[in-house]
């Protein structure tokens, strides 16, 4: 029998100059791109400035730009994984605007994630996540990747220090987020979502 493969979007939650987002992000996407069940394709927030007045009926030409290098990505997508830090017990705002601009496409669809920070490790801002992603109409998975510590959880080479945890947390929640695609995906092929 053949593998069903899923599109998994990850996105970089952070988008500051000097950020350690990537590092985490090329990480994970390590870990989930040898896995025959899945594609990965990264979003970097960075690459879409979309306006803090947004979302909007009728976009500027230059957001109606940027919409149309994110939105149809994070819309063929069959699953997430957010790569958030922590700032101020929250998510970057960024993060938020990125979401905010996109209502339809979240839907019916798992989110997982991978987060960073100090002496939490970005987990309180996975927790305000979930509320988000809720209203969303979005389905955010149990387990996730949580690095205390941040950029010191980490060694030169951007490879995590505690190698066997990490991997064994990334495997733990790509096989949720697969599990939930494929579910979600084949109800919705059967039955499109009431939402
Ligand atoms: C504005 C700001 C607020 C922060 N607030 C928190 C916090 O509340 N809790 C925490 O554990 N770390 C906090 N940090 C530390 C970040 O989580 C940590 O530096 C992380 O690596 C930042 O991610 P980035 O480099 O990808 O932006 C904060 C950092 C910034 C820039």
């Amino acid at each position: 029998m053949s593998t069903e493969v899923i599109r998994l979007a990850v996105i970089i939650g952070s988008v500051r100059e000097g950020r350690f987002g990537p590092t985490v992000t090329e990480w994970f996407v390590s870990e989930a791109e040898p896995r025959e069940d899945i594609t990965v394709d990264v979003i970097d927030l960075a690459d879409v400035p979309l306006s803090l007045a947004g979302p909007v009926r009728e976009p500027s030409a230059e957001m109606a730009e940027a919409l149309d290098r994110v939105s149809p990505r994070i819309d063929r997508a069959d699953a997430f994984v957010v790569v958030t830090p922590e700032y101020n017990h929250s998510f970057p705002a960024a993060l938020k605007n990125a979401i905010d601009w996109h209502l339809t496409q979240w839907r019916a669809k798992p989110v997982g994630f991978v987060s960073y920070g100090g002496f939490s490790g970005g987990l309180r801002a996975i927790e305000q996540l979930r509320l988000v992603f809720g209203e969303l109409h979005a389905v955010t998975v149990r387990d996730c990747v949580s690095f205390h510590g941040g950029a010191a959880a980490f060694d030169d080479n951007g490879r995590p220090n505690d190698v066997a945890g990490s991997d064994a947390a990334a495997k733990t929640l790509l096989d949720q987020l697969a599990w939930w695609a494929l579910a979600l995906k084949e109800a919705r092929t059967k039955r499109p979502y009431a939402s």
